[in-house]
């Protein structure tokens, strides 16, 4: 139970991140704040743009909130998105309804000059400023995890101009001159780490990196543009905030979360819905704590089968430490009342003895 003078880093979910087999999974979910639930509809209702409403921060509070209250899990995360940070480097961002995000193409290195660093902190202060609110606001044995995307991810978005299907923009830059696309990797590890390391000296307490479009990669590629930048990171935060934990998200590594998790640094690993829990809980959970991974469609279709699947995850984590989450994040067709079912189950875990 929670008192006042809970200290911070006595919050279930801080001990598991830091390696602590708990007495039931502390859980939040990837996406728990979004349109799958009506007051972050009539909230998101309030402002045009969803870029303006990430930047109000007493509608990303409040965001932020609604899910935390609606299913008490054990972490917030701040709400906000990974395309801030383009646009805080200067990119055109755009979100538009139906299609998802629409950005002014890097196409190539000449594109580089219109971005720079040094004022992302600064641009981005709205949100840093969400992140103080929050650290009054929120109960006090719930944590706040910050986020960023990982160099990857965003320079996806920000070459492809959005969305992809193949990454071809993406990758064919990558392959045909490396020391180019090296270029904005480096700007991005740059602002990201900066980033981070102002959301934590805001409040956050965790941070996640969010590596969603890792596993289009193969190995060679994910060596350097996935696995070098993140180990980066990690040290660029490590060495201001050393007892801060970091989780790594690379959706889709496969086989390579193993060189992920032995490489990077990283204190916690998100799994993706297809890594099979046994082989994780054998060759990840001994080495960091791992996090993980119901099929966020489990949700959607509820009932016994969303329980069952549950416990066959907690159970095969039980040995070691273990944040119940998603393998991705929620859907807007799902039913809110069957995340509450499943977060109502999590919380009893802990009476099991
Ligand atoms: O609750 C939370 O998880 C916190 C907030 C959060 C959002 N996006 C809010 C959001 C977080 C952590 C993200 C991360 C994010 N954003 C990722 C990585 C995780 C993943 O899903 O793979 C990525 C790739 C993005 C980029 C992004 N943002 C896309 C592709 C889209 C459009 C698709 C869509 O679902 O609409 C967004 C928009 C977005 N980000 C919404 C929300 C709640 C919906 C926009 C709206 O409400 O109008």
């Amino acid at each position: 139970m929670a008192t006042p003078l809970m200290n911070s880093s006595d919050k279930i979910i801080l001990r598991a991140l830091r390696g602590e087999k708990t007495s039931r999974p502390p859980f939040w979910y990837m996406r728990q704040a979004g349109r799958y639930m009506p007051e972050y509809r009539e909230l998101r209702a309030r402002s045009d743009g969803f870029l303006d409403f990430c930047f109000t921060p007493k509608l990303a509070v409040e965001a932020t909130l609604q899910p935390v209250r609606r299913f008490r899990t054990d972490a917030a995360i701040l709400f906000s998105d990974i395309l801030v940070v383009p646009w805080a480097l200067g990119q055109g961002v755009a979100f538009e309804d139906g299609t998802g995000p629409v950005l002014d193409r890097v196409a190539g290195s000449p594109d580089l000059s219109r971005l720079s660093v040094a004022g992302v902190v600064e641009r981005l202060s709205p949100v840093l400023e969400t992140i103080t609110r929050l650290h009054d606001d929120l109960p006090d044995d719930v944590a706040l995890i910050g986020f960023a995307g990982s160099p990857w991810t965003v320079a996806t978005y920000m070459v492809e101009g959005g969305g992809s299907k193949d990454f071809a923009a993406v990758k064919a830059w990558a392959y045909r001159d490396s020391d180019g696309f090296g270029a904005l990797i480096d700007l991005l590890v740059e602002a990201t780490i900066a980033y981070l390391n102002a959301q934590i000296t805001a409040g956050a307490e965790a941070v996640q990196l969010f590596d969603s479009w890792a596993g289009v990669l193969p190995v060679d590629a994910f060596q350097r543009w996935i696995i070098a930048p993140t180990k980066r990171i990690v040290a660029g935060v490590k060495a201001v905030h050393p007892a801060v934990p970091i989780i790594g998200f690379p959706r889709g590594a496969g086989m390579l979360y193993q060189s992920y998790i032995s490489e990077t640094g990283i204190d916690a690993v998100s799994l993706d819905t297809m890594i099979p829990p046994a082989w994780a809980a054998a060759n990840l959970q001994p080495k960091v704590a791992v996090q993980g991974n119901l099929d966020p469609i489990r949700v959607v279709a509820g009932g016994a089968e969303m329980i069952a699947a549950t416990d066959r995850i907690v159970d095969a984590f039980a040995g070691g430490a273990h944040v119940f989450n998603l393998g991705h994040g929620f859907i807007p067709a799902t039913p809110p009342e069957h995340v509450a079912a499943l977060s109502d189950h999590l919380r009893g875990l802990g009476n099991a003895g």
